[in-house]
């Protein structure tokens, strides 16, 4: 699904990353630990296409992504398939948990009942389906903002230290979650994460120290 190989990031002519090279593979659940700092987040980023890589090969479900990258059309299906929580994903205040949840589904015009009612029950949001963003939890805001990330059934999750914030037991369910999700749904995961917890429940580690990335498992 993801090569990437001898990637190299740059920002202001510090080397964040260097030479990085792995394969993600359909069906993977992999998170990607290391110090605050060592590049993570740089990482996910690349993947997501949010920010350039320097040099270096990308190549996603097959496709070298600097064919793709220049044309809209091409980004946009690109995105469809991959789900996407990170520190920067928002839900909406003034609109409720479903609404916030179908709204990807609202903005491409798909039909997701089928998909929405399996997600709140897997993710246990069924009883508060209704109710105002300001109403939730911290758990059961990260609970909806993986469900919107779910909702168009994407063949990647990409997840940016999801269990930020949690206590102890909220963390331990969302690690639960993706294992399920993971298990059930197929569903290819890729998490950045500082939380022993949530790694150990991954089938792989990819650990980044100073820009530099190795394998654990
Ligand atoms: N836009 C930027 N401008 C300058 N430096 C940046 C930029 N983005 C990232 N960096 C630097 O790149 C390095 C890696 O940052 P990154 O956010 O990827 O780390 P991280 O592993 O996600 O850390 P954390 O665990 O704290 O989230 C840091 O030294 C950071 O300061
Ligand atoms: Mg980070």
């Amino acid at each position: 699904m993801i090569e990437i190989k001898n990637l190299n990031k740059e920002i202001n002519n510090k080397e964040i990353l260097t030479n990085i090279c792995f394969e993600i593979y359909k069906g993977d659940f992999v998170s990607v630990i290391g110090p605050s700092g060592s590049g993570k987040t740089t990482l996910l980023n690349i993947l997501l296409l949010i920010i350039d890589k320097t040099s270096g090969s990308y190549n996603f479900n097959g496709k070298n992504i600097d064919e793709i990258k220049f044309d809209n059309n091409e980004v946009i299906k690109f995105r469809q398939n991959i789900g996407i929580m990170s520190s920067l994903s928002q839900l909406l205040p003034n609109i409720n948990v479903k609404q916030n949840i179908m709204l990807p589904a609202t903005i491409f015009e798909e039909e997701r009942s089928k998909d929405y009612e399996k997600l709140i029950s897997q993710l246990n949001i069924k009883k508060i389906q209704n109710n105002s963003i300001s109403s939730l939890s911290s758990g059961e805001k990260q609970r909806v903002l993986l469900a919107r990330a779910l909702i168009l059934s994407p063949l990647l999750l990409i997840a940016d230290e999801p269990t930020a914030n949690l206590d102890n037991n909220n963390a331990l369910k969302i690690g639960d979650i993706m294992s399920d999700l993971n298990e059930e749904n197929k569903t290819t995961i890729i998490i950045a994460t500082h939380d022993d917890k949530i790694s150990n429940k991954t089938k792989s580690i990819l650990k980044i120290e100073n820009g530099n990335l190795s394998k654990e498992i």
